[in-house]
């Protein structure tokens, strides 16, 4: 059988939520991934450093006991952060970025920044102690077609941002689009951008492949196939500033087949097994190492993990669904068959 042997990865953007529905999805990130950024929007988000050290709490106490696992925490942007909050986030050891969702981008983005050039000092605070920021970048006006969402934020606000805040470390998550992917390019090695998997194996296409698919849909939505192979080029690339961010966000399956059904893809308990599928079908599996465990840790300044994680090239078929207690989340390919599966074995300490 085909296997591939990579050192353990990190997952640098994941939505774990909290309660219930985060005893159900920890376990699948913990098991894959050595370590992850953790998303702030819970409702209400968590915008504080002792907010942010007391949900780690409850995510530790979710991670199965043969698993080792490190949140990364990160805090949501609101016009209410201060320089002071920056400065207090910069200097724990368990908060590693800021968030900023655009008001109205995406699931629980209200609290997030209206108007961004405002929040121009506190770029300049995480500038200066060095705290990245994440950027979900999206413009949100209702007149903005939402395939140009992306293209338009980098054109209004991203050029700017850099070039007021040059030494400021960016990651433009789940980059969607070739012009993201330009833009991330051409900048400098203070830039960075993470992908997702449904965003390298689909294109829009697969929104509406005989029905509507809700469970494709995400923010940033799919975009068009010229969009995809630049995406998978770029993360295939061999280049430092593209790595992996699985953006898996997890909502109830009542929630996501809805009139008005939630944003966001449920991908943590295949998250590897789909990468790998993407990269194989780029012939490029001999990149997935850099991609998936080097170089986010690298762009964080953080050790690159010590342990390995097995896949082996073997057909098996996806369960409909996940969940206990009464709930149930669908997942990216739900019922459909996976070509590579995760050899998990305890073994995988980090450093
Ligand atoms: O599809 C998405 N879902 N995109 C986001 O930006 C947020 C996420 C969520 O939290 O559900
Ligand atoms: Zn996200």
């Amino acid at each position: 059988m085909k296997t591939l042997t990579i050192t353990r990865p990190d997952d640098w953007h994941v939505h774990v939520r909290n309660g219930t529905i985060l005893k159900a999805v920890l376990p699948h990130t913990a098991r894959q991934f050595a370590r992850a950024i953790i998303m702030p929007n819970l409702k209400p988000p968590v915008t504080t450093v002792d907010q942010a050290l007391a949900y780690r709490d409850e995510i530790l106490a979710a991670v199965p006991m043969d698993v080792d696992f490190t949140p990364l925490m990160t805090l949501y942007l609101t016009a209410t952060t201060t320089a002071a909050e920056i400065k207090n986030a910069a200097a724990s050891e368990h908060i590693h970025a800021f968030k900023l969702y655009p008001a109205g981008a995406t699931t629980h983005s209200d609290l997030g920044v209206a108007d961004i050039v405002a929040a121009y000092p506190l770029f300049a605070a995480m500038e200066k102690y060095q705290i990245p920021l994440l950027i979900h970048g999206e413009v949100t006006d209702a007149d903005c077609d939402i395939f140009d969402r992306e293209r338009m934020f980098i054109e209004r606000y991203l050029i700017d941002i850099i070039k007021q805040f040059p030494k400021l470390r960016v990651v433009f998550e789940h980059v969607t689009t070739q012009e993201a992917v330009q833009f991330v390019e051409s900048a400098s090695t203070n830039v960075a951008a993470t992908i997702t998997p449904q965003h390298l194996l689909y294109n829009r296409n697969a929104l509406f492949v005989g029905g509507i698919r809700p469970h494709h849909y995400c923010l940033p939505v799919l975009k068009r196939e010229q969009h995809r192979l630049a995406l998978v080029k770029a993360a295939t690339s061999g280049n430092p500033k593209f790595f992996l961010g699985t953006d898996s966000a997890p909502h109830t399956t009542e929630t996501k087949e809805n009139t008005c059904g939630c944003a966001g893809c449920f991908s943590a308990a295949i998250a590897l097994e789909l990468y790998a599928e993407a990269f194989e079908a780029a012939n490029a599996l001999d990149k997935l190492e850099g991609f998936a465990s080097f170089y986010g840790a690298d762009f964080y300044r953080l050790p690159r993990n010590s342990g390995t994680i097995t896949l082996e090239n073997t057909s098996w078929d996806m369960p409909s669904s996940y969940g206990e207690n009464g709930i149930s989340i669908t997942p990216l390919k739900a019922n459909e068959t996976i070509h590579w599966k995760v050899k998990w074995s305890n073994q995988t300490e980090h450093l």
